[in-house]
């Protein structure tokens, strides 16, 4: 079989196709020109030329081993093609729309530049099992670029939690002052948010991981490919296991894409909390000037303007799930064209993603603290009433009458104008007898705080085990 003499010249045996397509064999018509460029997507798939000359030099490898094509032809092949990605990264590669897309634009010019061993390349191959080899390795390393990114992010807040272990700020539930905290412990739970996200993403990692390669158009070749081989040389785990399947189903852009609308979903409520705290209301934090913008207008403004901006883009990376599933929803088997329309979006999400990630993750480092300003905010709000029917209930109270001698109290100390710990004894006793001198112990919020010391409580010396577990996980 491998033979480069004996091989046809399509210049000198068939008549020329009224198109420069490498398909236009059965066309009599040039295309359109409306259609060209409606179907065209080198304006977007140019940035899979990597992965696509690293999946055609595997093919050809593995082409000349089982002996479709001999192992000059081989070489040959891989040196032009390494030659094309020479010139398309020094930006001296010229893409052309009539071309379509990415794989013929590279496989049109590698024949230019090698003559016949160019033209069988694409033996045993279709565009259908190439595109989606390609996405695969694209996703594939998007998939470790992000998961790094996120990294990168949680060691700058386990840095800033490091600090913040005996800080203390009132605690919120429906936007009301709750029960006082500890500053890491809410870093902490951001820190967990995280984690979570990149789990998912490990675990989509391996469904992209599968290699189409072999698939051919839908039905697989009458080559014999050694599809382990490239499977090797590509670093796949595995061949896919159905050919259909393989050039078909887009279901793990749409598991990318939903794991990064939830690291948006995440990094939007961290943007929001941040807002808040850095508005004039909360002024719990100061944001570094290189990471705030102002007014054109109001000399005084300094805005979160990142922060605002991350929590914008979350809805075009939800609104990019939503479209690969629209995408995706109607396709009978096998390969349709319809996806195409995959790419945009895609990219959209990794690079949306990775650059969220990357500017939220440099601006944390930039946050100061208003440590003060966080623990007036807990006096105020009768953040430890919590601890005081508690208190009651280890006096023996059953906790619904505790909560309601609790509500009571509050209630008085609200027409007093005062807090809790502001109470004299006599106050306190008056709505239960029991009350004894060491109530203002669970009164402050140190006390308060040091007393949830059950394992995922905020008392700093379980915040502190916490944090120095969640740096072990992370290292990387
Ligand atoms: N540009 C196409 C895509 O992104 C490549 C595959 C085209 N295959 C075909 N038979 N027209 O899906």
């Amino acid at each position: 079989m491998a033979s480069s003499k004996n091989s046809i010249s399509a210049k000198s045996t068939l008549s020329k196709a009224p198109s420069a397509k490498p398909w236009g064999g059965r066309f009599t018509e040039p295309t359109n020109e409306l259609v060209e460029a409606f179907t065209e997507s080198i304006s977007f798939d140019a940035r899979l030329y990597k992965q696509d000359i690293q999946g055609s030099i595997a093919h050809s490898k593995m082409l000349a081993k089982i002996g479709v094509i001999s192992d000059q032809e081989a070489n040959s092949i891989e040196t032009g093609l390494l030659d094309i990605r020479a010139q398309i990264d020094a930006g001296e590669f010229e893409w052309s729309t009539q071309l379509e897309d990415v794989h013929m634009n590279i496989e049109a010019r590698l024949t230019d530049a090698i003559g016949e061993a160019g033209k069988k390349l694409h033996t045993g191959r279709s565009r259908n099992d190439q595109v989606a080899t390609d996405i695969r390795l694209y996703m594939r390393q998007a998939s470790d670029d992000v998961i790094a990114l996120i990294k990168a992010l949680q060691e700058n807040l386990l840095a800033s939690a490091s600090n913040e272990v005996k800080t203390i700020l009132a605690g919120f539930t429906h936007l009301q002052v709750a029960q006082p905290i500890s500053l890491a412990h809410h870093l902490l739970a951001w820190n967990e948010m995280l984690e979570r996200d990149v789990e998912r993403l490990e675990d989509c990692r391996k469904r992209i991981n599968v290699m189409p390669l072999g698939s051919a158009a839908l039905a697989g070749t009458s080559f014999p490919l050694d599809r382990d081989m490239t499977c090797e040389l590509l670093e796949f785990d595995r061949p896919s296991r159905n050919s259909l399947d393989s050039v078909s189903d887009r279901d793990f852009l749409i598991e990318f894409a939903a794991a990064s609308s939830v690291i948006m979903m995440h990094l939007s409520r961290m943007c929001e909390e941040i807002i808040l705290w850095a508005s004039e209301s909360y002024k719990f934090i100061d944001i570094g000037d290189a990471f705030c913008a102002g007014s054109s207008i109001m000399p005084q403004k300094k805005n979160p303007d990142i922060a605002e901006i991350v929590r914008g883009k979350s809805g075009r990376v939800i609104g990019n799930l939503q479209a690969l599933l629209v995408i995706m929803k109607g396709q009978p088997l096998a390969y349709n064209r319809d996806n195409q329309e995959d790419k945009e979006p895609i990219f959209d999400t990794v690079d949306t993603v990775a650059r969220s990630l990357q500017v939220f993750a440099a601006m944390i480092p930039s946050i100061t603290f208003n440590r003060d300003i966080m623990y007036q905010s807990a006096l105020k709000g009768y953040a430890t009433a919590t601890d005081l029917a508690e208190y009651l209930v280890r006096l023996d109270v059953p906790f619904r009458d505790a909560h309601e001698i609790v509500g009571g109290t509050v209630r008085y100390a609200i027409e007093q104008g005062k807090s809790l710990s502001d109470l004299s004894l006599t106050e306190l006793q008056s709505f239960g007898t029991m009350i004894k001198q060491d109530v203002y112990d669970v009164l402050t919020l140190e006390g308060s705080v040091n007393s949830r010391s059950h394992f995922g409580g905020t008392a700093p010396a379980r915040v502190s085990e916490a944090l120095d577990a969640a740096k072990q996980r992370l290292s990387w």
